[in-house]
């Protein structure tokens, strides 16, 4: 019997150049299944060991797994016990998650504008940003956009915040330095390994830390506010007593998404490399191509880019464009990202002015493909077409 059905006729035709892709390595899938066969798949031994050695790769003093970089900004929030509805700064070309965070943390997001050309937040702009509330901003949420790092301590100190009260959001961070120390070393950063991302693992997420009285109580708020889990609990010698303090989360790691997450880390340095290879590739192809603005990266000797995503930008209007025919030549494509405030639920947030930075660059951004499995006359193939689809537009 067939197993096709009538969508299938209607289906797109598969993309030659995908613009995604998720590799769990062959030693990741066996790590799984010995978890699975050990009789312990909840948080064990494997989420601690995957916390000390992720801290490790990325220079933090702790680590804390959670189930998603999202869950993962919204408890480092509520671990600085801010007031209920205080205004926390988060600039708008962000992934909406990380303003939903802030508002399931009890608190009200309020939007930065970013520069049209780096799309990152500047002190001017969070300087305004934080006029524009009535009382003094009391956090900021900074994403590492793309992989290209963030000045924090800049950005913190045009909000005239000290930088613990900064949470960042490293969702596309995870491979970036500043200044010499790797983006994991704040007091407060929080990794995404959601399908796409540099670390895949399906979806989960960790939040790095230099503040052992927050990282326990992360610890303790991942998992309903527990005070031992279950893995303590049910230890040789281990006691079923536990209290509960407070109103805690269920956003804790199982210990299959843990040993992927160590095997995959394993790949992970020869992947960021090839990653950076890739975007060199790209360079090559596309500096000087009219109408095509390469990526930002940090100047050098500043800091190092993860290169998540390579977003180009796309004068004269013709993005649409572009993305429509690249999809027809078999490349897909991706924008990173409408800028939060387009969307319905977070539209009472723009600020007077607007946010033009943004709304500017939105316009133009084209995230084309980047991960390990491409090889380099995949990326040939991307840029060729890009540079076709131009120079067709401009005949
Ligand atoms: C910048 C950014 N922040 C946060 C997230 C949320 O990550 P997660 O899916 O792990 O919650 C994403 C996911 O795409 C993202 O791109």
């Amino acid at each position: 019997m067939s197993t096709l059905t009538a969508a299938d006729d209607t289906r797109a035709p598969t993309l030659s150049v995908p613009f995604a892709d998720c590799w769990i390595t062959e030693p990741a899938q066996a790590a799984a299944q010995d978890v699975l066969a050990s009789g312990w798949v909840t948080t064990g031994k494997e989420s601690q060991a995957f916390e000390s050695e992720f801290a490790a790769h990325v220079g933090a003093d702790h680590a804390v797994a959670v189930s998603s970089c999202t869950v993962g900004i919204e408890l480092a929030l509520r671990s600085l016990r801010l007031p209920a509805g205080a205004p926390v700064l988060t600039s708008t070309m962000t992934f909406c998650g990380a303003v939903h965070a802030i508002q399931h943390a009890g608190l009200r997001p309020v939007l930065v504008d970013v520069d049209e050309v780096t799309g990152m937040p500047t002190p001017a702009t969070v300087a305004r940003a934080a006029g524009t509330c009535e009382e003094k901003p009391a956090g900021l949420v900074l994403v590492h956009w793309a992989g290209d790092p963030l000045d924090v301590a800049a950005l913190a100190g045009a909000a005239g915040l000290p930088t613990d009260r900064v949470v960042e959001d490293a969702a596309h961070g995870l491979g970036s330095h500043w200044r010499g120390a790797p983006v994991g070393s704040g007091s407060a950063v929080c990794f995404s390994f959601y399908a796409t991302k540099n670390l895949p693992i399906g979806e989960g997420g960790m939040v790095t830390s230099d503040d052992p009285d927050r990282v326990a109580w992360m610890r303790r708020a991942r998992l309903h506010g527990m005070s031992q889990d279950a893995w303590r609990r049910y230890l040789p010698g281990g006691s079923w007593r536990y209290d509960v303090a407070e109103s805690g989360l269920k956003a804790n790691m199982s210990d299959v998404q843990a040993a992927i997450g160590r095997a995959q880390l394993r790949a992970l340095p020869d992947w960021q490399q090839r990653r950076a290879v890739l975007a060199a590739r790209y360079d090559d192809n596309l500096r000087g191509v009219p109408g095509v603005q390469l990526p930002h990266r940090p100047e050098p000797g500043a800091g190092r880019h993860a290169w998540h995503l390579y977003a180009i930008q796309v004068g004269g209007g013709a993005r649409d464009d572009l993305a429509r025919q690249l999809a027809e030549r078999g490349v897909g494509t991706s924008v990173h990202f409408i800028p939060v405030h387009h969307f319905s639920h977070f539209a009472g947030l723009v600020p007077p002015g607007g946010l033009p930075g943004a709304d500017s660059l939105f316009e133009r951004l084209l995230s084309l493909p980047l991960y390990p499995r491409l090889t380099t006359a995949q990326v040939d193939h991307v840029a060729t077409a890009v540079v076709d689809v131009i120079e067709g537009a401009l005949r």
